[in-house]
């Protein structure tokens, strides 16, 4: 991640840019709609409700890729969040500041047929399908904000690596339990159609009881499906563990300990599945 605070030319002193919605052509609008309607057949029964409600709300099944301008009324009314476009990854300290302001930060660009799968960065679908609906839920919309003024935090402590490991294995990768079973809600699952069904029912990874400081001592994979996924028991409890522990302490202790491997279970885990951790070798995502 570049960590230079100036951008690049032609992008505003906080990292944003236009989103120039006119200049999507039919071949994006029409990649946006496959996925959309691949995605909204998967997920009911196997995302949080309050991710399917964040899609009723915010009229994401409108077709066509959505104008961050209308997005962001729609979502400025329901949680008082804005949604803004990016030229990519942003430096450590501007994502933060847009999160503690409560501006979600997109990218702006759409993967291209034949990318429906695998994506090195985060494309519109990724960001916008993945992350937004559930901004929409007043409560996570609260610990992504709560995230971002710890991330500033973090960074003046020199410990981001920890914080950016909740991160992942939260708001991209997490898992919630329910009454019917565990259900999805992190953005990178909600976005990746292979990886929803895998999650749920592939016998290979753990699945653990989340656990703050477990978590942030945990390695992660980010070129195939997770070895371990971490499940919470509600959006409040999640919210309330983060917000009401002062992580310098945590920071402190983890400062000189080797980290976790990814796929590793402990004595003190609480196992919902004991992973056969079977992953084929650059197994394609999908
Ligand atoms: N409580 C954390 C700290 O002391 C801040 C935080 C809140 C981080 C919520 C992540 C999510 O730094
Ligand atoms: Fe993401």
């Amino acid at each position: 991640m570049s960590q230079s605070l100036d951008p690049p030319e032609g992008v505003k002193p906080d990292w944003t840019i236009s989103q120039d919605w006119e200049s999507y052509t039919a071949a994006d609008h029409a990649m946006w709609d496959k996925l959309f309607e691949h995605q909204a057949r998967l997920l009911p029964g196997r995302a949080v409700p309050e991710f399917i409600e964040g899609l009723d709300i915010l009229r994401l099944d409108t077709p066509g890729i959505p104008d961050f301008e209308d997005l962001s009324r729609r979502l400025m009314k329901a949680t008082g969040w804005q949604v803004v476009a990016a030229p990519g990854l942003v430096p450590d300290k501007v994502f933060f500041d847009h999160l503690a302001n409560r501006r979600f930060v997109s990218g702006r660009f759409i993967r291209s047929a034949g990318q429906e799968g695998y994506l090195q960065e985060p494309d519109v679908f990724h960001d916008v399908f993945g992350h937004v609906p559930l901004l929409a839920n007043p409560v996570f919309a609260d610990y992504l904000q709560a995230y971002g003024k710890g991330g500033q935090r973090a960074a003046g402590l020199g410990s981001l690596v920890n914080l950016a490991r909740l991160y992942w294995y939260t708001v991209e990768f997490g898992l919630i339990r329910s009454d019917e079973g565990l259900r999805i809600y992190g953005a990178g699952i909600v976005s990746s159609s292979a990886e929803s069904i895998f999650c749920l029912e592939d016998p290979s990874p753990n699945r653990v009881g989340f656990d703050m400081e477990r978590v942030m001592r945990t390695d992660y994979r980010i070129d195939d499906f997770q070895r371990t996924y971490f499940v919470i028991n509600s959006f409040e409890d999640l919210l309330r563990k983060t917000q009401d522990t002062d992580f310098a302490p945590i920071y402190a202790r983890l400062a000189d300990g080797p980290a976790l491997p990814a796929d590793a279970l402990i004595s003190t885990d609480r196992v919902l599945t004991r992973g056969t951790q079977r992953y084929a070798f650059e197994r394609a995502r999908g």
